[in-house]
């Protein structure tokens, strides 16, 4: 008998539509989403805040011994205080992947990712779920599209969010963050054996979404 829980993992490169198409199935599964890109984010973001040294092993673990990251009802907390908007920017985004690096922060993130997936049903994103983080979930999605594809939804939603960007700029950044995501040393981001690959290029949103819910077979 399949259990009553399940969890689905979905990795892929930034910009590949990864977390509005979560957001969305988790809204029809009536399941909890959960977004770890924001986790290294946040915690980029409170490096960056408090000037951290990177490569002060000492100074990053009494940090890190002091902060607690929290998903809730869709906003990320920090220490309590709600930092969601703040996180979105071009230089928060290059901080997080620098971040994400870093054995300390990955330990610290991945233990509180398997803790928030353990007791519910979840469908979480991000670039080492599959292969690291949730290497039992019954569904995993590798979501990925062209970089220039890529980095034109970005840029759409940075101009959007009134950012002052080149969609050449874009597109550098993205180029850099998928080349740092997928050398880094520790759990870079790659595809699961066992991942059902879905490239986005050419799709919609909705047929995205119609494609995982045929995956997970609702
Ligand atoms: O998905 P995102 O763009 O919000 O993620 C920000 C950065 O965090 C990304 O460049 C790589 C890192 N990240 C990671 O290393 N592992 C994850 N599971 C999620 C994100």
């Amino acid at each position: 008998m399949e259990e009553r829980i399940y969890q689905i993992a979905i990795d892929g490169p930034s910009g590949a539509g990864k977390s509005t198409i979560a957001k969305k199935v988790a809204a029809i599964l009536n399941i909890d989403y959960i977004d770890t890109g924001a986790m290294y984010r946040a915690i980029g973001y409170q490096i960056s805040r408090e000037g951290v040294d990177m490569e002060d092993a000492s100074a990053l673990s009494s940090m890190l011994s002091e902060t607690d990251v929290d998903l809730h009802g869709g906003k990320v907390l920090l220490n309590g205080e709600d930092v969601s908007d703040r996180i979105r920017t071009p230089e928060m985004s290059r901080m997080a992947s620098a971040c994400s690096a870093l054995p300390a922060v990955r330990q610290k993130l991945v233990e509180l990712q398997r803790a928030m997936a353990k007791s519910k049903s979840v469908i979480m994103d991000g670039r080492d779920i599959g292969t690291n983080v949730l290497t039992d979930a019954r569904y995993k999605i590798y979501l990925t599209a062209s970089v220039e594809e890529r980095a034109r939804r970005r840029y759409k939603e940075l101009l959007e969010k009134g950012e002052t960007v080149t969609l050449d700029e874009v597109e550098a950044d993205m180029r850099q963050r998928d080349y740092n995501d997928s050398h880094r040393q520790l759990n870079p981001l790659r595809k699961a054996e066992d991942a059902v690959e879905i490239d986005s290029t050419h799709m919609n949103l909705e047929q995205v979404v119609e494609r995982i819910l045929e995956i997970v077979g609702r």
